[in-house]
């Protein structure tokens, strides 16, 4: 199945992703966790403002397109089935990822602006395996420590009040008009993401389900 994901920062993304990996059997295409792996590789070459993928991320704002396009295109090369998450984030991206692949499913996950502030402001790491916790939605058994692999939880760089509102501002005129862009696809289904996860998960179990 080649299915895509959409959502503001803190929508669930990343939590629902890799439950429809495990479920579907597909790779969990990230361009965030990519980022996040690479922060300080050279991209001065590709005549940006900056060095580094660093110094946009921890603003909160968008890496170059030539940076991100070049990682996905990679990652979907060689992906029998996939989620892809985190991107597209524009519509230089929409288009680049229409020239790429098809799409069978296309979620979108909706949450309100209060809610997402408070999910990313708590938000916690796993900084060995990436799991997500939350402070106070989704707490480990262990203060600080991951249930999955006994890592160190810690809070990631743009977890910050300044750049979650700025990504929340990114997001609203960057990627909601790449969501509306994608409202009249065969495959696109809108889900409520500010129920508990289970249920989120229940409603993108089906609408997947439906759709492949
Ligand atoms: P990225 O890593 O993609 O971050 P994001 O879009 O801001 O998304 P998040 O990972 O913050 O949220 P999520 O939706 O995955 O939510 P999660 O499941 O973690 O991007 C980071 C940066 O990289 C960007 O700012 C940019 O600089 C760069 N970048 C990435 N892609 C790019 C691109 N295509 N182009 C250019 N630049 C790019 O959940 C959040 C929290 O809520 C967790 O604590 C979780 O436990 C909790 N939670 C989840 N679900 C629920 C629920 N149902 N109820 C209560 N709590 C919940
Ligand atoms: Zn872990």
């Amino acid at each position: 199945a080649h299915v895509l994901i959409l959502g503001p920062p803190g929508a669930g993304k990343g939590t629902q992703s890799s439950r429809i990996a495990d479920r579907f059997d597909v790779e969990h295409v990230t361009t965030g966790d990519a980022l996040r792996g690479n922060k300080d590789m050279d991209i001065s070459d590709m005549d940006t403002e900056y060095d580094t993928p660093r110094e946009y991320m921890e603003a909160g704002d968008l890496v170059p397109d030539a940076v991100v396009n070049a990682i996905v295109e990679e990652a979907l090369s060689s992906a029998d089935g996939f989620v892809l998450d985190g991107y597209p984030r524009n519509m230089e991206q929409a288009d680049e990822l229409e020239d790429m692949t098809d799409l069978d499913v296309i979620l979108s996950l909706d949450v309100s602006r209060g809610e997402l502030v408070d999910r990313l402001t708590g938000r916690r790491v796993c900084d060995d395996c990436g799991t997500n916790f939350h402070v106070e939605f989704d707490q480990p058994e262990e203060d600080g420590v991951c249930d999955e692999c006994g890592g160190e939880l810690i809070q990631r760089d743009d977890d910050n009040e300044e750049s979650v509102n700025n990504r929340l501002d990114v997001f609203e005129d960057n990627t909601a008009p790449v969501i509306d862009h994608y409202r009249d696809h065969a495959g696109f289904v809108e889900i409520d993401g500010e129920q508990t996860p289970d249920e989120v998960w229940a409603d993108i179990e089906a609408a997947i389900d439906e759709r492949i």
